[in-house]
């Protein structure tokens, strides 16, 4: 069973990626949306709360975890990997791709304070950056829109605009979004950007990291196709807010009725 978390509901942008290409697999997805925004939380704040998600989905029997969220692995994801025995799929924003596709030269990448702040993206930026010129910004108020289900409104454009125009006026021709919410927003961020800018989403290429990892663990361990229970429903939602009906809208799965899948919990 795989369980995969994020601040809110941001990281079903990555949920969504995980069950096309892992149809079978038994889910539980965390929405700590009653402490959302993480982004410009302290680290050892996220940790605190990591800790117990992280406790919460081992106590629902998942055997492997996404952390479906940039700000958490910035914070936590040694901490998570030292203390825990099952494997942890992280995320980061993925420069590397856009820089090396780059013809511009100038790469834009839209990502919480906590995550521009980190270890983990500034080892990466520096590793692949070489001449590019790099525009980071934060982008501060969408990650709520997100959460209140709001993908395409007339607030949603004017703060991308706000965040993106400078980036485009400078020559960038790849946007990186380094947060599981802004994948909600990919068609507002695509009209301002227009038809030739590539818009860099990493959830995919962490679905296929989830898949890989999970043949290792299975070949690994006999235990874990026995922990699939046959009568229980293949995805479960938790969440920490009142926001079952907008999980509804951001889940793209056909199969569910959702109807006994998403509870409101208190951690
Ligand atoms: N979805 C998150 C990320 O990928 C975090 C958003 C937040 O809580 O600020 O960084």
């Amino acid at each position: 069973m795989i369980g995969v978390f994020d601040s809110g509901l941001g990281g079903l942008s990555v949920w969504n990626e995980i069950i096309n290409i892992l149809p079978n697999e038994q889910i539980v997805y965390f929405a700590d949306s009653g402490y959302c925004p993480y982004g410009n939380r302290t680290r050892e704040d996220i940790t605190q709360r990591v800790k117990l998600i992280t406790d919460f989905l081992i106590s629902k029997g998942v055997s492997l975890i996404v952390v479906a969220c940039n700000t958490v692995t910035a914070a936590s994801i040694d901490y998570l990997r030292e203390n825990y025995t099952i494997p942890f799929v992280g995320m980061e924003p993925a420069v590397k791709p856009a820089i090396l596709n780059s013809k511009s030269g100038v790469v834009g990448v839209l990502a919480t304070k906590g995550t521009l702040n980190g270890a983990l993206y500034k080892r990466t930026l520096n590793k692949y950056k070489q001449g590019t010129i790099v525009l980071e910004q934060a982008g501060e108020g969408l990650v709520e829109l997100v959460e209140a289900g709001e993908t395409s409104s007339a607030k949603g454009r004017e703060l991308l605009e706000r965040y993106l125009l400078p980036m485009l006026e400078q020559g960038a021709d790849h946007i990186v979004l380094g947060c599981t919410h802004y994948p909600f927003l990919t068609k507002q961020i695509r009209e301002i950007a227009g038809p030739e800018v590539e818009i860099v989403n990493p959830a995919p290429a962490v679905a296929r990291r989830t898949a890989e990892l999970l043949a290792k663990n299975a070949a690994d361990s006999l235990c874990n196709a026995q922990s699939i229970g046959s009568n229980s429903s293949k995805y479960t939602f938790y969440t920490t807010g009142a926001n079952g009906d907008i999980i509804k809208k951001l889940a793209a799965c056909s199969n569910c009725n959702f109807a006994d899948c998403i509870h409101t919990v208190s951690l």
